[in-house]
């Protein structure tokens, strides 16, 4: 297949990319790297990758920008980012990437536990974290010429050890991977794909 993935330079999307590439063609997106440069927070942006990147297979976007801070430091900006990147920049690639999807192809988001495991500092993530999983069970049933689906990764090992955080609890970005291959080649529609159960 044919996949545009959006992240791919993250510490989710590079092992994504490892996970697919030997059996599918990737076409890789990221903020600054990448095959092609998008901005989430900005539809415009999101309209010209699509435009630029041609009829797809599959999206997947392991990107998706949330703040972490104490909920009484939680500023306007800081909700605002969740909003704008993290929730509606993923919406964003469903309402218009739906157009560029070959008919029977998948679109993949990724969430978080957070969602239904918050941890202190954690609202504006958690927010739209669980708005996204929302969206995809409402849009999926209106959506029936593809699949939707959303991944809900745990704390990444390597992404503890990057914030001096013992990795021990974690999962790995490798093990991480194994959802978005399973929604990629599965068949299920309007899930949140918990990444423990995919291990
Ligand atoms: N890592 C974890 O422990 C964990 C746990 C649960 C959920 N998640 C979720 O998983 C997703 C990926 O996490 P990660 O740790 O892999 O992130 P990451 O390492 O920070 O990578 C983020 C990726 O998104 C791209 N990106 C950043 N800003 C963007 C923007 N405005 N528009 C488009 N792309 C943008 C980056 O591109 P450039 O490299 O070009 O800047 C990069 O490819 C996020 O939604 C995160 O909330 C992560």
């Amino acid at each position: 297949m044919n996949v545009l993935l959006i992240g791919a330079t993250g510490t989710i999307g590079q092992a994504v990319a490892q996970a697919l590439s030997a059996q599918h063609t990737l076409i890789t997106a990221g903020h600054r790297d990448g095959d092609h440069q998008v901005d989430l927070a900005n539809p415009e942006s999101i309209r010209a990758l699509f435009e630029a990147v041609g009829p797809v297979d599959a999206i997947i976007s392991t990107a998706g920008q949330a703040a972490f801070a104490p909920f009484a430091q939680h500023s306007d900006d800081d909700f605002q980012l969740a909003l704008n990147n993290k929730l509606m920049g993923q919406v964003n690639l469903v309402r218009y990437g739906t157009e560029y999807l070959s008919p029977g192809g998948s679109i993949t988001l990724t969430s978080g536990v957070l969602s239904r495991a918050p941890i202190p500092g954690s609202t504006s993530v958690a927010m739209a974290n669980g708005a996204l999983e929302s969206f995809v069970r409402a849009a999926a049933l209106e959506l029936d010429t593809l699949r939707l689906n959303v991944v809900a990764p745990v704390f990444v090992k390597e992404t503890m050890v990057m914030m001096g955080m013992d990795p021990t609890p974690g999962v790995s970005a490798a093990d991480t991977a194994k959802a978005y291959v399973a929604a990629l080649e599965g068949a299920m529609h309007g899930q949140t794909l918990d990444v423990p159960d995919h291990l």
